[in-house]
This record gives structure tokens, C-alpha cells and sequence, in this order.
């Protein structure tokens, strides 16, 4: 059979008989190219990392399949609910393969979010930002009618009852969490005597249903040091989940006990009437996380980088530096630290402006060439997956999918 020219240049015949060419031993698929492979349902067999434009998102399908799997298993094994966090992929087929390992639902920070993924089939939605304003309330009621199972958070008797009125009026009865706040001043009400009120205003209210209580101690999730994080989450999570057993106590239908982070997912776990995890990162994890410290040791290795950047080397004109295309616009900066580079080993990353990094080279496991593919390890996940349309999904070098980041943005 004949070689295809792809195939033909790949083999480096075509380079030997075209020695002036400066052509790439692989092939040099367009975004275009790509987007039609994909359009003509013809998969993209035969793409390798190298074909993918950078800067673009890489997800390592291996290592995004066993954080799901220990996540899963650990949820399991502790007897609690999993409800992911989709704030962190705002991909529904991240979502999907999180709940075909068994979580019941996913959450969702923002309306658009949860439209997103319900539009794709995702189900067993938690809202965890307060829906204020005419606006997103409508779309709550119509993200209700579509799937009945929504539930979305109130942290105030007035909340509550702008939502009772507009449900009433459309004749549809929505799902509320009441929202607590362990220590942030973010959004929630104090636990004790007034969030008990609140969940018995909610239980009030005919057009509501009080599903339960929504607890996120983001506070405690980076706190470095396994039983300096374990000592902050006690602490904070303690008094609500005492107000989640009063709403108990009282008979009130409330049922489920939502919190939980990566950091804290086997802390949280082992509190007395938690009922589901909304842990986000763990799926595709980032150098933030990398840093917080584990049960056994200095470094948080309970899941592993599934998230990458992947950048060419576009610049290399010195000995000890090289520059890649992807700089300020390709990550999301808002740590005071950059990416961490994964691959060629050895190698510094600092941000050198919108559209450029530099490379150290000091201490380069290999030569490192014009040309060259880099993977980097994100700063910070979920800000970082918002900044692209697609994610590659990889299987050693070869691109076995492509994901739309569907949730990604603000309408
Ligand atoms: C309300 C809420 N729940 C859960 C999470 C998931 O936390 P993590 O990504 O640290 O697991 C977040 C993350 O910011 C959050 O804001």
C-alpha cells in the first residue's frame, strides 16, 4: 500500500529527498483540520501530541481515571454521596465519567453551569452560589422544570422568599440548601440558632422543599500540613454540622449534609453526619494543591497532575534559556506562583509576558531543541480549564478525544 503523505513525512523519506525543507516529523494538523476530523465523526485516529496546536489543554485520560477511581472508592468506602464539584472541568464529559463512577449528581458554582450540563444530559445538580435577582432565578425555575432534582443554596430568609414567590407563580416547587458559612464571610449564614430559623422558614414556604445543608469550608482545603488542615476543618465544620443535626432533631426533611474539598475529602469524611462530598479539584489537580501536604508526608500525592499545558518551544537563541508560547493568557494567574513543568524534567518555567514564557535550562534532564513540546502542570485548575474552548485528551503521546469545555465563561 501506498504511504499516505503524512505517513510519508513521518517516515523521514520525505525529508531525505527534500533535505532544504524544515518539515516536522509529525504530522501539522490545523485546529481546523482537527474540528473537521471530529465534525466527519472520523475521530482522530492518527493524531499524536505533537499535531496539537499549542498552547492547548491536555488531559491525561490515565491519570484523570484513577483520581476518579480513588475518589470514588473512598467515597464508597466511607458510606458518603459524591457530588463533584463541576466548577473545577465545567466539562460534561468530565462530569459524565464522574458519574459513571458512581456520583449521584454534580455541583455547579454559576446558572450558566448548570444549564450547560443539564443541556448535555447531566443531572443530580447542587448550585452551590446563591441565585439572586430575576434573572437567575428564571433560569433556576426552568433548569428545575427540566431536571426536578435540582437543588440550589439560600442563605437568607429574603432569598428564600423572593424564590417561594417566583416558583408560585410559575407552579413549580424548588430545592433548597440551607448555606452555612464554617469560617469564610464568602456567602452563608452563621451556623446555630439562625440558620436552624432559616432552614424552618424554608420548611414553611409552600413552593420550597429544605433538602438540607451546603457547608463548604473553602478556608480549610489548602491549609498545609495534613493535622494543621484536619485541626481547621474540625473546628470550623463542627458547629454545622450541630446545626444540621438541630434541623434534625426538629424533624425537618433535612437530608443531606454537602461539604468537603480535595484537601479535606479524608477529614471531612470521618465528621459525624457529613452525607456527600462536593470535592472538585481532586479530578484534574494543580501545583496549588501539590504544595498542601499529605497524611504520610510533605507532599499531597493522593491524585495526580491530570491537567497540563502544552506549550512549543518557540525561542532558542541561548545557552541557559528558551522561550514557549504559552505565557500570561494561557494560564490562569492568580496564585503567586506559575506552572510547574512536568515534561522535559528538570526545567523552570517563568512567565515572560501575555503570549511567552521562559525556560530555565540549568538543570534540563535533556537537550532541549527549537521545536520541542513542553507539558506544564497548572497553577490553579478551575480558572485554568475556563480559559480554553476543548481539552485533548491523551493516552501517552496519542490524542484519543476531544472535550468541549461546554460551562466555560459568563452569560
Ligand atoms: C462551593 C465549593 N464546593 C466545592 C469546591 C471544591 O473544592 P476543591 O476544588 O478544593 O476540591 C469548591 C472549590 O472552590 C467550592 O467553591
Amino acid at each position: 500500500m501506498q504511504p499516505t503523505r503524512r505517513e510519508w513525512l513521518r517516515s523521514g523519506i520525505g525529508m531525505a529527498m527534500a533535505p532544504t525543507m524544515m518539515i516536522p516529523k509529525a504530522g501539522a494538523y490545523s485546529l481546523a483540520e482537527i474540528e473537521s476530523k471530529l465534525a466527519q465523526g472520523a475521530g482522530i485516529e492518527g493524531v499524536v501530541k505533537a499535531d496539537l496546536p499549542t498552547p492547548s489543554l491536555m488531559l491525561d485520560l490515565d491519570a484523570f481515571e484513577a483520581n476518579v477511581a480513588r475518589m470514588a472508592a473512598h467515597a464508597e468506602q466511607a458510606g458518603l454521596d459524591l457530588r463533584p464539584h463541576a466548577k473545577t472541568h465545567k466539562c460534561s464529559e468530565v462530569a459524565k465519567r464522574q458519574l459513571g463512577a458512581g456520583a449521584l449528581g454534580v455541583c455547579a458554582a454559576t446558572i450558566r453551569e448548570g444549564e450547560a450540563l443539564a443541556a448535555a444530559g447531566v443531572g443530580g445538580l447542587l448550585l452551590t452560589s446563591e441565585l439572586v435577582g430575576p434573572n437567575k432565578i428564571h433560569r433556576l425555575i426552568r433548569l428545575t422544570r427540566k431536571r426536578p432534582d435540582t437543588m440550589s443554596v439560600v442563605d437568607h430568609p429574603l432569598h428564600a422568599e423572593q424564590l417561594n414567590e417566583a416558583a408560585g407563580a410559575a407552579g413549580v416547587k424548588l430545592n433548597a440548601m440551607v448555606d452555612i458559612d464554617p469560617v469564610g464571610r464568602r456567602t452563608g449564614i452563621a451556623p446555630g440558632p439562625r440558620a436552624v430559623a432559616l432552614a424552618e422558614t424554608i420548611d414553611r414556604l409552600p413552593h420550597l422543599n429544605l433538602k438540607g445543608v451546603h457547608g463548604y469550608s473553602g478556608a480549610s482545603s489548602h491549609v498545609k500540613g495534613f493535622e494543621n488542615r484536619k485541626a481547621h476543618s474540625e473546628k470550623y465544620m463542627t458547629p454545622v454540622l450541630e446545626s444540621f443535626a438541630a434541623m434534625r432533631k426538629k424533624g425537618m426533611p433535612a437530608e443531606i449534609m454537602s461539604g468537603a474539598s480535595t484537601g479535606t475529602y479524608n477529614i471531612d469524611s470521618e465528621l459525624d453526619g457529613m452525607t456527600e462530598m462536593q470535592v472538585g479539584s481532586y479530578a484534574l489537580m494543580d501545583v496549588d494543591y501539590s504544595m498542601i501536604g499529605g497524611k504520610s508526608g510533605e507532599t499531597y500525592g493522593d491524585f495526580q497532575p491530570a491537567l497540563f499545558v502544552l506549550a512549543t518551544v518557540i525561542s532558542k537563541n541561548h545557552a541557559d534559556i528558551a522561550t514557549v508560547d504559552a505565557g500570561l493568557k494561557a494560564f490562569a494567574t492568580d496564585r503567586d506562583f506559575g506552572p510547574r513543568v512536568a515534561r522535559p524534567a528538570g526545567l523552570e518555567y517563568a512567565f515572560r509576558g501575555d503570549e511567552h514564557g521562559q525556560l530555565e535550562l540549568a538543570g534540563a534532564a535533556r537537550e532541549v531543541k527549537l521545536g520541542d513540546k513542553i507539558e506544564l502542570v497548572v497553577p490553579h485548575c478551575d480558572p485554568n480549564a475556563n480559559l480554553y474552548d476543548r481539552m485533548y485528551c491523551v493516552r501517552g503521546e496519542r490524542v484519543r478525544q476531544v472535550w468541549k469545555i461546554d460551562a466555560r465563561g459568563h452569560v
